[in-house]
């Protein structure tokens, strides 16, 4: 049984009498401890998916497991306990007047978990920022550091599951691969189940064991990394986005001397 499984989902949303199909039949599995990407231009669906598990999109055909259990509406704290989302923006998904020592210690306060102070210096920590960065505010953090601080939000719950919606692309180069240094390094210490999405191939191949690639709401194939970096895609749509990417992705071919 895979961790999470997406059978047949499609969401329509439905705004001024008007019908958007923004994911339509789309199925996927991921295993526990895999890292799945899923890729595609703009509009294609890939957030949806994700605020679909979440119960931030409404699910209108289809259904949604983790762990074999059909995902409960709404999704409750059982659910917040086993999956949290980082969003792209850091600086927007944080409090602005929240303290990071408040933005991290409530999760702990809703859930009725003790010992906040030093969960909070633990968390703090493990992303690699300074304990006294507890009293300060987001305008006061980089970007980076402020994504740090959303992923440590993101695991104060000891999640199983972490759905990561462009987690860097709000960052600069050197910092993006900052960000997922650390964050391949969570899911490896902790045995973290990834669902990422990004528009990016030279970051999915970085970071993923298999990646679904999207178009228009559909997912048009699904590749395995070994796939991807062998470039073996089946489809035109697929072919078109690995040419964009591939002057950043590692050659395969200079990888093995
Ligand atoms: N709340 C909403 N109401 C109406 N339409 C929506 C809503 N959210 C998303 N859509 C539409 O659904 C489609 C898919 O959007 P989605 O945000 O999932 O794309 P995406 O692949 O994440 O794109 P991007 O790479 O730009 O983030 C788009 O056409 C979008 O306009
Ligand atoms: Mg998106």
């Amino acid at each position: 049984m895979s961790l999470i499984e997406i059978d047949n989902l499609s969401v329509t949303f439905r705004a001024k009498g008007r019908e958007v199909r923004a994911v339509e039949a789309v199925s996927l599995t991921v295993a526990a401890r895999e890292s799945y990407g899923l890729v595609g231009e703009s509009g294609s669906g890939k957030s949806t998916i994700l605020r679909a598990i979440c119960g931030l999109a409404p699910i209108s055909g289809g259904s949604i497991r983790i762990g074999g259990v059909p995902v409960a509406t709404p999704r409750g704290r059982a659910f917040a306990a086993r999956v949290q989302m980082v969003f792209q923006d850091p600086y927007a998904s944080l409090h602005p007047r929240h303290t990071i020592d408040r933005t991290l210690s409530e999760p702990l306060a809703i859930h009725g978990l003790s010992g906040s102070d030093a969960r909070v210096v633990k968390a703090l920590e493990d992303v690699g920022l300074p304990a006294a960065f507890r009293f300060r505010f987001p305008h006061q953090l980089s970007g980076g550091q402020r994504q740090r601080v959303a992923i440590a939000r993101a695991l104060m719950l000891e999640p199983e599951i972490l759905l990561l919606d462009e987690p860097t692309s709000a960052l600069d180069a050197s910092v993006q691969a900052e960000v997922l240094n650390l964050l391949d390094r969570l899911r490896d210490e902790r045995g973290l189940t990834f669902l990422m999405v990004s528009h990016d191939l030279a970051v999915i191949d970085h970071m993923t064991d298999r990646v679904l690639v999207m178009q228009n709401g559909r997912a048009v194939e699904e590749l395995t990394r070994a796939a991807l970096a062998g470039a073996r895609m089946t489809t035109d749509y697929a072919r078109s986005l690995f040419d964009a990417s591939a002057d950043r992705m590692l050659d395969p071919a200079k990888e093995a001397p």
